[in-house]
């Protein structure tokens, strides 16, 4: 069979990318690099390379000594205005410091957890909040996050998949894309915008056996395919810095692998920023048995990609002599002054180094700040299941039990890297109801703890769920079993909860659970039993007040899941774009299948229940061919037949049948979420390129191949109008 063989030459790759990547090259600003580098000395360079965390008075000299040329975790205008002061003032340069910090979800209005916020499916939303999350961080003095993380997960035990946003390359581009625009708005020169830092680069969420900062060993296609793209992505939408990772990769850790940060990032996208180490993760290298000592790590580090060593002091205390014994040469170091000194000159530090600390008073926790973390949170809920319409419950409820270790807990609701996020900001879930129906019919426990604990006041629980026309049931995982260094080998309920759902249901009342967690739980009990379940994941401070909007009817929920659920931890990994196998899982003994639990998932990728319904209709797929490209235009028809409106995620999914090396059973390559009046009917169109049905074939050259393809438009992966067109070469 002839292939269509769609191999973009290098030279187009990386025009494509530049156009976006070229905003960071200013002739202005490059002339003025050109002329502070040459009054620089080789301290003065080093020191530009190197990042330290927090402030104390021993460092002042090192600043005006030019030895710093960043900080991270240092906040607010007055601390971080001091401190800049002695660099643009008493250092022979003045060269302004870059202010860093990990601006996750929030800076102290706190938004959901990105695996939380990705769960609304809404790119608009995402930049939004990421916008938000500048201003508020911009004003308090910081210039540049450590975020959009934007690891792909497949492995719900490492912790870390709660600040990304779940399995599917797709979605997450889409959303690092609209996290990166939030972030960096039109001009990174606005002094409400910071510079964003897509990370970790590349591939940690692979951490072998979900354990984090474990070796990652996957094949290059899986690479491309999976791990890249949302960094690509990124790039192109112009992210000005990139953070190197912990991990191995395929046997060289990435914080020294030149193939991925200068042959990927810099040669093929044509990145023009600056990579951060993570932390000390060039120190590190020694204990990955690649460097015998920290000049070693120094050298494969800067000669691979890695221009700024966050807190490693290697390059601060090895630099110097490894240029002075011929090993690092000066062009080599100046190169990575260059591209740090260019986001510098885009942030305007040179020109505009202060914050004025009037802006932090009126710009954090706003109104506006707290609305918007509000939407945010209403769209990030998923309703997993609502047997016989319990929910939404009657604000005429005679009584209500609200029980549970995370009913009316503050902090655990900020989720993990809450950056400046208070417990006190935060309204709990007991809050929420309190502020919808009458107090004295709410009656409160808290049950048993979110980890270890006695199961002694489940009989309290027991009690006052016994005389209650509904109980609403708040369990899950504390903001600290997810996040960094965060791994779980089981991804059941903790403590007594189980125990403590168990109690509640079987004393008949009708029970709604509110899960609250950063990451996929497998709860086959709860969700046989349990008539109506939420995933609100970690909401952060409007948490409560968006809880109580979708009890209660005043937000019918729409979310989807950005990550399966699996039924047991034995069928990890698990996702919706797996192979289909020469012996796809059926009923005969010898296909790919456990002998104890079914391949299904307990929860499907891309699946969330509404308290209205849809019905997809009328699906039309046409491809167009034009001289120079092929389109793929499919429509489907979308009709609210409930009574309330109602948001639909309308996804759409292509497998290609038949191809050179195999394909998913299907990939996600298009998603809309719309809003529908009752008994409202819109129609949904997608276009699709032909260079986004291509993959990597045997000899990792990027092919679309002719041939047929299945497409799938509807409500998650697992449903939906099925279709079909082919590709021909001619
Ligand atoms: C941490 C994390 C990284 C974070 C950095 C700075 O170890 O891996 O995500 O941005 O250090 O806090």
């Amino acid at each position: 069979m002839k292939f269509l063989k769609f191999t973009l030459p290098l030279f187009l790759i990386c025009t494509l990318t530049l156009t976006a990547q070229n905003s960071l090259i200013n002739p202005d600003i490059e002339n003025r690099i050109e002329s502070l580098v040459q009054q620089m000395t080789l301290d003065e360079k080093i020191g530009q390379l190197h990042q330290v965390s927090g402030y104390n008075e021993n460092l002042k000299q090192q600043i005006q000594q030019g030895k710093i040329g960043s900080f991270l975790n240092v906040k607010g205008a007055t601390a971080t205005n001091e401190i800049q002061r002695i660099a643009v003032e008493e250092s022979r340069l003045k060269i302004p410091l870059i202010f860093g910090l990990d601006v996750i979800h929030g800076y102290r209005t706190i938004f959901p957890i990105p695996l939380g916020e990705a769960s609304s499916w809404d790119p608009d939303l995402v930049e939004r909040t990421s916008a938000m999350a500048a201003r508020e961080a911009a004003a308090s003095g910081i210039h540049w996050t450590f975020a959009p993380m934007v690891d792909i997960a497949r492995d719900p035990r490492w912790g870390r998949i709660a600040e990304g946003h779940g399995e599917d390359p797709y979605l997450g581009s889409v959303l690092a894309a609209a996290k990166v625009r939030g972030f960096q708005g039109k001009s990174l020169n606005d002094p409400f915008t910071i510079v964003a830092c897509p990370k970790h680069y590349v591939a940690y969420g692979g951490a072998q056996a979900g354990r984090d900062y474990h070796a990652v060993d996957i094949s290059i296609n899986t690479l491309r395919e999976i791990y890249l793209p949302p960094f690509k992505v990124a790039v192109d939408a112009g992210a000005g810095t990139i953070m190197s990772a912990f991990n191995e990769l395929n046997g060289v850790p990435t914080s020294a692998n030149l193939f991925t940060l200068t042959q990927i990032l810099r040669n093929e996208w044509g990145f023009q920023g600056f990579v951060v180490s993570d932390w000390n993760s060039i120190g590190e290298l020694l204990n990955h048995g690649i460097a015998a000592t920290p000049a070693e790590a120094g050298i494969k580090a800067l000669l691979a990609g890695v221009d700024m060593d966050m807190m490693g002091f290697v390059y601060a205390n090895n630099l110097a002599d490894l240029e002075k014994q011929g090993i690092i040469s000066e062009k080599t170091i100046d190169e990575a002054v260059r591209r740090i000194l260019r986001i510098k000159f885009q942030l305007g530090l040179f020109e505009h180094p202060f914050i004025n600390p009037e802006f932090e008073k009126t710009t954090v926790l706003s109104k506006e700040n707290l609305a918007l973390a509000r939407e945010s949170a209403q769209k990030s809920i998923v309703l997993l299941k609502n047997d016989n319409q319990l929910l939404p419950l009657n604000k005429n409820i005679k009584s209500l039990a609200v029980i549970g270790p995370l009913a009316d807990n503050r902090h655990d609701q900020l989720g993990c890297w809450h950056c400046e996020g208070k417990d006190i900001d935060v309204v709990t879930v007991l809050e929420g109801i309190q502020s919808k129906i009458p107090t004295e019919k709410i009656r409160y426990t808290k049950g048993c703890e979110v980890q270890g604990g006695s199961e002694k006041e489940i009989l309290k629980a027991v009690e006052i769920a016994q005389n209650v026309e509904a109980a609403i049931l708040v369990v899950g995982e504390s903001a600290d079993m997810s996040g960094e260094a965060a791994s779980r080998s089981s991804l059941d309920l903790a403590g007594y909860q189980k125990k403590l759902v168990k109690a509640v249901y079987e004393t008949g009342t009708p029970t709604v659970v509110v899960l609250m967690n950063g990451r996929p739980l497998t709860i086959p009990w709860i969700a046989e039993k349990i008539p109506a379940i939420l995933e609100t994941w970690q909401l952060g401070v409007q948490s409560g007040n968006a809880i109580a909007d979708v009890i209660f009817g005043d937000y019918n929920p729409g979310g989807k899941l950005p990550v399966t659920f699996p039924r047991t931890v034995g069928q990890v990994p698990i996702f919706y774009n797996h192979k289909n196998t020469g012996r796809p899982s059926g009923s005969d003994k010898f296909t790919s299948k456990y002998l104890d639990v079914p391949v299904t998932p307990l929860f499907p990728f891309g699946y969330g229940l509404s308290y209205t319904k849809f019905k997809f209709s009328n699906l039309k797929v046409t491809v167009e061919k034009t001289d120079d490209m092929t389109k793929i235009f499919a429509g489907v028809e979308v009709q609210n037949i409930g009574d309330r409106i109602g948001d639909e995620i309308v996804q759409l999914y292509v497998q290609d049948v038949v191809a050179s090396t195999t394909r998913p059973v299907k990939e996600l390559k298009r998603f809309r979420r719309i809003s529908l009046e009752p008994n409202e009917k819109k129609k949904v169109e997608f276009q699709l390129n032909t260079n986004e049905l291509g993959f990597y074939n045997q000899n990792l050259e990027y092919v679309v191949e002719p041939g047929v393809f299945k497409i799938w438009v509807g409500p998650s992966s697992v449903q939906g109008l099925e279709g079909s067109f082919e590709l021909t070469d001619n």
